[in-house]
């Protein structure tokens, strides 16, 4: 690949991560440019910044539609508008098809708020301080067909305190994802332009 890599920000909510994103591509520090973003709630949070800051944001939403397969096929059409070479999930919290996994297989990556292997799935947080986790952190990783499944592109650590909340840990874990999306955004896109 010889151009910009084309990237798509897919979310579902507030969009903390896909803004950090978006000001980390402004940036240009990689051959890379933000051209879609892309979300399946219309009352996503994450949509006013992408009005202020003028990027296009399709707004699909799911329970539109009666099968994934078939909102899927909505996605795809805004995807291949938008020519996206590179999906970046980022709290995009509906579960993608195999099939629509392995169409974009190497070129889907998705940020986890667990130190992957562990805690795949829903409410990481409370489940390490159930557990009486001492480490706890988030993952970006390459998407596979299997939920939170797939290679490690980067992961950030913290450290779980005695008196911390669900709350109080995801704050702290958060702050982490804003650092390790764009690193792995950029080692993504080196790869990418590389290949
Ligand atoms: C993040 O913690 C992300 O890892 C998880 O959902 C949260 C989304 O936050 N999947 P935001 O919408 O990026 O602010």
């Amino acid at each position: 690949m010889t151009q910009a890599v084309r990237v798509a920000i897919l979310f579902s909510g507030r969009g903390s991560n896909m803004q950090t994103l978006a000001h980390h591509l402004a940036k240009q520090s990689v051959p890379a440019t933000f051209v879609l973003a892309l979300t399946n709630r219309p009352d996503a949070g994450g949509i006013e910044f992408c009005q202020a800051q003028g990027v296009d944001c399709a707004v699909i939403d799911h329970k539109a539609f009666d099968t994934r397969a078939a909102f899927e096929v909505e996605m795809q059409k805004a995807l291949d508008t938008a020519r996206v070479d590179l999906i970046c999930a980022a709290g995009f919290m509906r579960l993608l098809t195999p099939a629509f996994v392995t169409h974009w297989r190497d070129r889907i990556i998705n940020i986890h708020p667990s130190l992957l292997p562990a805690y795949k799935g829903l409410n990481t947080h409370a489940r390490v301080l159930a557990d009486g986790g001492k480490e706890h952190g988030c993952s970006v990783h390459y998407m596979r067909a299997e939920m939170d499944d797939g290679p490690i592109i980067v992961q950030k650590r913290v450290r779980v305190h005695n008196d911390d909340t669900p709350e109080s840990l995801a704050a702290r874990v958060l702050k982490q994802e804003h650092l390790a999306y764009p690193e792995a955004l950029d080692i993504v896109v080196k790869n990418l332009i590389d290949n």
